[in-house]
């Protein structure tokens, strides 16, 4: 049975701050510091070049991938770590592309996140010959789907509102169309049960410095479908991609399998810290999880709605339907959420009106969540956010 007071124990986090932020960037595993010093010190500073072989360097991303794959519910060796999330998110679209030359639609929705529809924007634009990249609401994907859908293009958890799509209904009715796949778990890895595999999904990415606690950077992770890893042009066709990258060829041959997605060197360090994040994984169960997380975002949800009437519930209200966050509207969000920081609340604010919260049971407790909402009250009634100085807008809200 999972210890979330075991599991707390092994984070840092700052005396007397209540941290409903770890959607965006997960907190410091404590022993992420003395990992990446004897990285640092023992395997760059005392190795030099050879940490490479030495220090298993270059197997890290694919078995750092394969840590994460048993969070997603993905076949061993169908993951690899490597670059950010919105290049993977091109490099995934533009190999789906690929795979479907007949077709030139790309589908998305609006609850996207920007970045994934500025890189599809992007690609269609460098492609030309017709592609073209057609976003709808969230409510009408499925309706949206046709036998001109090349690949749908879907954040499985919405960023803003936490709203969940069905991954596995949604994937089944694209493969009935024709179309290919690919889902963003930015939202969704370490935050609920993934089953990608289950689902017959074709791609997959996502982020580890969120759920996944990595750091500011982290390096990004990417699934291929083992049905298509070894057919799959992986686009971006960097030389650790190569079959033999240290071959030196001049002409490129992919590597097997998903080793072919990875582009060019890894980030070593980050990799160190992403890799002692995720011992904590292995202490619980996504199943675990996934169940305090709802109990504490209801808890939240129904304490909030009870002291402050006047802000609107933007995520769903079934849980099932909805990630490991909370969001609620206001058009003074921005404010509201400036002053929660200040009386020690993190959590965030994302444009036009939502004060978003993020409940991750690894280090979050019922008392956090009772803490929270009762500041929050006060803020409210009081409105403390009326003071000019939460009003000064920060470059990262
Ligand atoms: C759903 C989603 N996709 C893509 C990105 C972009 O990620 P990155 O900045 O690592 O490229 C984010 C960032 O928060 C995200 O939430």
């Amino acid at each position: 049975m999972a210890d979330f007071a075991a599991t707390r124990e092994m984070f840092y986090l700052p005396e007397g701050v209540i941290y409903l932020d770890g959607n965006s960037l997960g907190p410091l595993p404590r022993a992420a510091e003395a990992k990446v010093a004897a990285t640092l010190r023992d395997e760059w500073g005392e190795m030099l070049i050879s940490g490479w072989n030495k220090a298993g360097w270059m197997e890290q991303p694919g078995r750092i991938g394969n840590r994460i794959a048993r969070l997603i519910g993905a076949e061993p060796g169908s993951v690899v770590v490597g670059d950010t999330l919105s290049i993977k998110v091109y490099q995934a679209l533009a190999s789906a592309l690929e795979l479907n030359p007949e077709r030139r639609v790309i589908l998305s929705d609006s609850g996207n996140f920007p970045s994934d529809l500025y890189m599809a924007d992007g690609l269609v634009r460098s492609l030309g010959q017709g592609y073209a990249l057609k976003v709808v609401a969230p409510g009408e994907v499925e309706g949206a789907i046709d036998t001109c859908t090349a690949v749908l293009m879907l954040t499985e958890v919405d960023y803003r509102t936490g709203r969940k799509h069905d991954m596995a209904a949604l994937t089944a009715v694209a493969h009935e169309q024709g179309a290919l796949v690919l889902w963003d778990l930015a939202h969704s890895a370490g935050a609920l049960p993934v089953d990608l595999a289950g689902a017959n999904a074709d791609f997959a990415v996502g982020c580890t410095y969120k759920y996944l606690n990595s750091g500011p950077g982290g390096p990004a992770f990417i699934y291929v479908a083992p049905r298509h890893a070894n057919k799959v042009r992986p686009a971006l066709s960097g030389w650790l991609g190569h079959e033999a990258p240290f071959g030196f060829d001049l002409t490129y041959r992919p590597a097997r399998g998903i080793e072919r997605m990875r582009v060019g060197t890894p980030p070593v360090l980050q990799m160190a810290a992403l890799e002692t994040a995720l011992d904590v994984w292995d202490m619980v169960t996504m199943e675990e999880v996934r169940a305090r997380s709802i109990e504490l975002t209801e808890a939240f949800v129904a304490a909030v709605e009870q002291a402050c009437p006047m802000l609107e519930l933007a995520s769903p209200r079934n849980p099932l339907l909805r990630g490991s966050q909370i969001s609620f509207r206001h058009e003074e969000g921005y404010a509201i959420m400036q002053a929660l920081i200040a009386h020690r609340v993190i959590g965030d604010f994302r444009a036009p009106d939502i004060l978003r919260f993020g409940f991750t049971p690894l280090y979050t407790r019922m008392e956090d969540v009772v803490g929270a909402a009762a500041i929050l009250a006060e803020i409210m009634a009081k409105a403390l956010w009326r003071n000019p100085e939460y009003r000064v807008r920060h470059r990262v809200t």
